[in-house]
């Protein structure tokens, strides 16, 4: 038997103030961007918006469905609007927020299980990681460099060659 470890580093704000103007540019439309959301089941609001390799910036947000499956988060809204629009193009950094119509939204959230699948694809598929900036409506931000961190261990396509 081999013990293994898995950790990894990244960067906590005590606020939006503290971020570098790109960044705090990048999060704070990613909080505006929650008002586009559709999510009547969950009151959950959710934004996303990411600069990509050639500057542009694409947006996303949940939209929800009467059949629950259904409903599509930001983060996977997005990944779809930017690989249709600029296919190949890489993303450097994508900022999620929301507005919690049910409590606070005053912490950082992290992308679900299933985007972070997603995010890791995407990574693959144009060879650059993703840098997240992760914040709430006020409040703590997180910035963590690569997407792919948040899935140690992951199965991707290399795993069926
Ligand atoms: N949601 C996202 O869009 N992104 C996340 O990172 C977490 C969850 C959405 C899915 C659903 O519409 C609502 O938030 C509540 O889960």
């Amino acid at each position: 038997m081999e013990p293994n470890k898995y950790s990894f580093s990244y960067e906590v704000f005590d606020s939006i103030d503290d971020l570098s103007q790109e960044d705090a540019w990048l999060l704070n439309e990613a909080r505006e961007v929650t008002s586009s959301s559709y999510a009547p089941y969950s009151n959950f609001h959710v934004g996303a918006v990411a600069k990509l390799n050639n500057g542009e910036i694409v947006v996303g947000s949940n939209q929800e469905n009467a059949s629950y499956p259904v409903g599509l988060c930001a983060e996977r809204a997005l990944l779809a609007s930017a690989a249709s629009l600029f296919p190949n193009i890489p993303i450097q950094s994508l900022a999620i927020s929301y507005v919690n119509d049910n409590g606070e939204s005053n912490h950082p959230i992290s992308p679900c299980g299933m985007c972070r699948q997603s995010l890791l694809e995407y990574e693959g598929r144009v060879k650059q990681p993703i840098r997240l900036i992760l914040g709430g409506q006020e409040g703590k931000v997180y910035i963590i460099p690569q997407a792919n961190m948040l899935l140690p261990l992951s199965f991707t396509g290399g795993d069926m060659k």
